[in-house]
């Protein structure tokens, strides 16, 4: 079943989230340096995109920059004065990323901070309320994330966490990988948190069987 996902991520990509020169030169100039090949596909880029569009969304931070494809996507969403705060720890991954970010014109919108977002965080928490949150770092610390991105949300946020289908592995009792069971604890979570309204969205695409929770922050 890949090649068809792929055939059809490839046929909504081209007419519906068409990649830019600094798009294109963003996913060149990572492959070049050797970062895997995980950022978010076209059409998810794009989605990005237009649900921080939609809410009108000012303040962005963004668990896991990589090379800044999902950034520029998201950045992109933003008004001249909105800011978007990106976390990657690994500084050869920031480096392609800063490149990237200024090639896209994005140097005045997006705050690229170098380290593990749990030791950049206590800084960022004495920041503003943010509006949308990207969660799409190190998967184990996913429910960390999101319970951080719950405390420092608007009403109105939207939380969208990356990667938690894995295969299915979701929803299977018998995977004990770490990064499955950590997702299972993030649906728990959510479940039991009144405060926001949730769902998740299993995708197939280029990236084989996968999805993303997105959840509205209520209050
Ligand atoms: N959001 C990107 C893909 C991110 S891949 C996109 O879609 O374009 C995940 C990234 O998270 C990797 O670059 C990895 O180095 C980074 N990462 C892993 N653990 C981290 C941590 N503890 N803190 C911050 N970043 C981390
Ligand atoms: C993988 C995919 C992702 O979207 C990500 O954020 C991290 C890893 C992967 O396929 O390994
Ligand atoms: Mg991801």
């Amino acid at each position: 079943m890949q090649q068809p996902w792929s055939a059809v991520d490839e046929y909504v990509a081209e007419r519906l989230a068409p990649e830019d020169a600094a798009l294109a030169a963003a996913v060149r100039a990572s492959e070049d340096a050797g970062l895997p090949p995980i950022q978010v596909s076209p059409p998810q880029g794009k989605l990005l995109y237009l649900l921080a569009r939609s809410i009108g969304a000012r303040r962005i931070v963004e668990f896991g920059t990589l090379g800044a494809y999902s950034t520029i996507w998201l950045g992109r969403a933003l008004p001249r004065e909105g800011r978007l705060t990106t976390l990657e720890a690994d500084p050869a991954h920031a480096e392609v990323a800063r490149a990237n970010i200024s090639r896209a014109g994005l140097d005045g919108v997006v705050d690229l901070r170098v380290g593990a977002a749990f030791d950049l965080l206590p800084a960022l928490s004495e920041e503003d309320a943010f509006d949308f949150i990207f969660i799409d770092a190190d998967k184990e610390n996913s429910p960390a994330y999101f319970a951080w991105a719950l405390e420092h949300s608007r009403p109105g946020a939207l939380i969208v966490a990356d990667n938690v289908v894995r295969e299915g592995a979701l929803a299977d009792p018998e995977s004990d990988d770490p990064k499955a069971l950590a997702q299972r604890q993030l649906h728990e979570a959510v479940a039991a948190e009144d405060r926001v309204s949730a769902t998740t969205i299993q995708t197939v695409g280029g990236k084989g069987y996968d999805g993303f929770m997105v959840a509205l922050v209520e209050r």
